[in-house]
């Protein structure tokens, strides 16, 4: 059987920045650290005024096909993942088309176009959708083009205000594919949650902490039961471990459950033992409380360790090195997660080809997939095309006020303020009016 998986990627960020610890921080009142330390950003994307989802998407997905030299023929279908979307009929994937093909010589016309929506976890669905696409054998040749794009946004004041960002990864997903290999085995853990959800508003309705712990829950659940179809989990089994990255603190509590939880059983807690004891078995506890205290005890020694930092340094932190600069991009953030990783093997002269990720997804509402992928040989040629780095210092920084009236302006009233492009628009499309789309 031919391996599946991603091919290619492309990014394309939101041009406009706000600076969190120095511009923001200090109109809330807040010390900088909460930021650089606490949640971990110092940095947001926002779109610029002729930028939204379709442009962002149809951006990336334009770098895309340019560099790998494809045709709008040789792609067989395109979704698009957002939980940003303004059309409640036309999926956001028929305008990136109709970017695409004012573009290319050529048209998506026997192509399969869709949406998904599952909050952050659709852009792994859709790249799921492609998968059993491929794997069922409909795809005839043809590749499939996911993108990712959102705006994530939240009311200003609300606690989210500080982890909002804008962008788009577009990937390839096909058989043989140059970057990774997708594995047939999954895990998911998912229950219907209210902790945050957006019904017909255009600010998610958040209860912040609660979400906090339903990530926590819901990822715990996935790799129990990705554990239960593929193979008990090592920490060392994996190169690098990219999560879902609403912003990095919270990835830093996901990692240490997740380095708890696999650890267990193994030389790595035997090692631990005399130092920090081993971890508690519930069966050993009188009441679920005790345990439970017993466990948080555990886990903040755990934290303390070599062997755990020491794993974090290698297999989390260089997942952060993107998210740290733009924020959450919702169903785009466990792919910068994963291109972050990689950038940084590459930086380091790791040859990651043959090497194993642990990919954890997860959306608000609430779902958690968990599943491998298999660095493939020619990795570092196509993370080496990718140019986040420039992009990222090419970003206008917003003063606060500037930050105001462009939060204004990216609210369903889009086009009614009246404030002139930041940037300069140059060999892109960009946004003149809803359903109209133009390149620049
Ligand atoms: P908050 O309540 O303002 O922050 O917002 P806080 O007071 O909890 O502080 C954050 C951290 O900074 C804490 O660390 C503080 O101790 C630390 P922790 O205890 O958590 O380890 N801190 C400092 N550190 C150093 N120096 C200082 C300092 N001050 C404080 N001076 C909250 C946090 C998460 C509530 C907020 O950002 C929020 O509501 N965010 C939106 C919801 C969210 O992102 N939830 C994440 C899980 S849900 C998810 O990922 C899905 C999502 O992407 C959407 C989707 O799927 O569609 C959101």
């Amino acid at each position: 059987m031919e391996p599946v998986g991603i091919d290619a990627v492309e990014v394309w960020t939101g041009k406009l920045k706000l600076d969190l610890p120095d511009t923001f921080a200090p109109q809330k009142g807040e010390d900088p650290d909460k930021y650089r330390k606490g949640i971990g950003l110092v940095g947001s994307s926002f779109p610029d005024l002729h930028e939204d989802i379709v442009t962002m998407g149809a951006n990336a997905a334009k770098r895309l096909m340019d560099r790998t030299g494809l045709t709008p023929e040789d792609i067989g279908r395109i979704d698009v993942a957002t939980e940003s979307a303004f059309d409640n009929s036309k999926p956001v994937s028929t305008y990136v088309a109709g970017c695409l093909e004012q573009y290319f010589d050529g048209e998506f016309r026997h192509a399969n176009k869709g949406e998904r929506k599952f909050a952050c976890v659709a852009g792994t669905q859709s790249i799921d959708d492609a998968y059993n696409w491929i794997r069922a054998g409909r795809n005839r040749g043809r590749a499939a083009l996911v993108i990712a794009t959102d705006t994530a946004l939240y009311a200003r004041g609300d606690p989210g205000e500080a982890t909002q960002g804008a962008g788009a990864v577009a990937m390839l997903i096909d058989e043989d594919p140059d970057l990774v290999e997708i594995s047939t085995e999954q895990g998911y853990g998912s229950m219907d949650e209210t902790d945050f959800l957006k019904p017909n508003q255009q600010f998610p309705s958040v209860d912040g902490k609660r979400s906090v712990q339903v990530y926590l829950s819901r990822m715990r659940e996935a790799v129990e039961d990705f554990e239960s179809v593929a193979w008990d989990l090592h920490p060392d089994d994996f190169a690098s471990v990219p999560f879902h990255t609403p912003f990095p603190g919270m990835v830093r509590k996901a990692a240490l459950l997740g380095y708890r939880h696999m650890s267990r059983d193994t030389e790595i807690e035997d090692a631990l033992a005399g130092e920090i004891g081993r971890q508690p078995r519930e069966a050993d506890y009188a009441s679920r409380e005790a345990y439970e205290e017993a466990i948080s005890e555990y886990t903040d020694a755990l934290k303390q360790t070599e062997q755990y930092q020491s794993w974090y340094d290698r297999t989390i932190e260089p997942t952060l090195t993107i998210s740290r600069q733009v924020g959450n991009w919702y169903t785009g953030s466990v792919h910068i997660a994963r291109i972050a990783a990689l950038q940084y093997a590459a930086e380091e002269d790791r040859n990651l080809a043959g090497e194993k990720l642990l990919v954890g997804s997860y959306g608000s509402g609430a779902q958690a997939e968990i599943h491998a992928e298999t660095v493939q040989p020619n990795w570092e040629t196509e993370i080496a095309q990718l140019n986040v780095d420039a992009q990222l210092r090419a970003r206008y920084d917003l003063s606060y006020s500037e930050y105001e009236q462009v939060h204004d302006s990216h609210n369903h009233e889009k086009g009614t303020v009246d404030i002139d492009d930041f940037t300069e628009p140059s060999d892109e499309f960009v946004f003149t009016g809803w359903g109209r789309m133009n390149e620049r």
